[in-house]
């Protein structure tokens, strides 16, 4: 499997300055890349394009030679910097979940998740719970390729290691392709296979 972004560049309407400038970049299920750069250097921008949250740009992402869908069932998911930013706040969590797949009870454990939960709203929830139920979204079996940006950054040290492994686990059980963005160097020095550093990879 292959995730392809050839030439990427992209300024949001309401800027002035373009803030990715021909981005390519090569992704495959072989090993798991981190990601790193600085605070506002476009990270989550490009993850968005990655995996098909943001349709107009320049140049081409291509998963397995073949452009993104653009309507049904996204191939590549992203766990997003901040979920609670993304979920309807008028439904409760077994709603949010099964928007996207039907999660198994064995599924649940393993992500620590309390069958009570799934009968509260996002916002009855603290941040490191409420990430659990984000990855599990994003981990329909349809998935192929997870991206995460920076999903761990608010959470304390030993959750953000249990919701890690949680993660890697299904990775390799499902043969997912995986980026790992974030600040952590140490994190992506235990976890990933190799390191891509942001500004050598964006023309600006
Ligand atoms: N919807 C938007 N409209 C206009 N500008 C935006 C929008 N979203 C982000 N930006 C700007 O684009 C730039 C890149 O933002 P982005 O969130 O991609 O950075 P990042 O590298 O993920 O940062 P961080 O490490 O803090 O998460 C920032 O200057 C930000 O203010
Ligand atoms: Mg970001």
């Amino acid at each position: 499997m292959k995730l392809k972004a050839e030439n990427i560049s992209f300024k949001y309407p309401s800027a002035k300055d373009y803030i990715l400038k021909d981005i390519n970049l090569e992704l495959d299920n072989k090993k798991i890349i981190g990601l790193i750069g600085d605070s506002g250097s476009g990270k989550s921008t490009l993850c968005k394009i990655l995996s098909g949250h943001i349709q107009k740009y320049e140049g081409e992402v291509k998963f397995n030679d073949e452009k993104l869908p653009n309507k049904g069932f996204k191939p590549v998911q992203l766990i997003y910097q901040h979920p609670e930013k993304v979920m309807n706040p008028k439904w409760k969590m077994d709603k949010v979940l099964s928007e996207s797949w039907d999660v198994d009870d064995a599924t649940l454990s393993e992500f620590g998740i309390q069958k009570s939960w799934l009968t509260r709203f996002p916002q009855e929830l603290s941040g490191g719970e409420l990430q659990r139920f984000s990855v599990l979204r994003a981990v329909n079996p349809k998935t192929q390729f997870l991206i995460a940006d920076e999903m761990t950054t608010m959470l304390d040290a030993i959750t953000q290691v249990q919701i890690l492994d949680s993660v890697i686990k299904i990775v390799k059980q499902r043969d997912m392709g995986f980026l790992l963005v974030s600040h952590d160097m140490d994190l992506v020095d235990t976890i990933c296979d190799d390191k891509i550093y942001f500004k050598d990879i964006n023309g600006i």
